[in-house]
């Protein structure tokens, strides 16, 4: 069934983008194992935590998601090194899955901030002072 695109303001759009987002994550020869051999990652916990950040990023919710992510993604690229394709691969998955079921401000915001957001662990975790 073909549904209307609408934007990705609620949380219950941003859900629904990171459950596609994260089955083809999943699904990617090139991300995959870092998700689940290298971090490991538990979905039943991961999911939740992935959902706030966004509704942070993306609503404004206060009170969601505290952690550090760069803290995560440096102590990642210290047990695996990133490469700038596996960054890469990720913003075409993430541009691939908002374009596929929405549009609007929200929508274009969620790309530009992934766009940022990645270009700026590219740079930490290219800098030699990122430990
Ligand atoms: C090469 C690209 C990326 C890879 C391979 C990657 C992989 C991962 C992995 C494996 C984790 C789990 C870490 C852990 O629990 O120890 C994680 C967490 C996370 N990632 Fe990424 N990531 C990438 C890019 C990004 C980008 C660009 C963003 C944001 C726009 C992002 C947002 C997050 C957030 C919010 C968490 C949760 C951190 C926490 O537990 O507090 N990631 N990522």
């Amino acid at each position: 069934m073909q549904s209307t695109p609408r934007d990705l303001d609620s949380p219950e759009a941003i859900a629904e983008m990171l459950d596609a987002f994260y089955r083809k994550v999943l699904a990617d020869d090139r991300l995959r194992p870092l998700f689940l051999d290298v971090a490991e990652i538990d979905l039943r916990t991961h999911l939740p935590c992935i959902r706030a950040y966004w509704c942070k990023l993306l609503l404004g919710e206060r009170d969601g998601y505290q952690s550090n992510m760069v803290a995560r993604h440096l102590a990642l690229h210290e047990q695996h090194p990133l490469q700038l394709d596996d960054f890469e691969r990720w913003l075409e998955l993430f541009r691939e899955t908002v374009n596929a079921d929405f549009t609007g401000p929200s929508a274009d915001r969620a790309k530009t901030l992934a766009t940022r957001i990645a270009g700026n662990l590219v740079r930490l975790t290219r800098s030699p002072i990122s430990t």
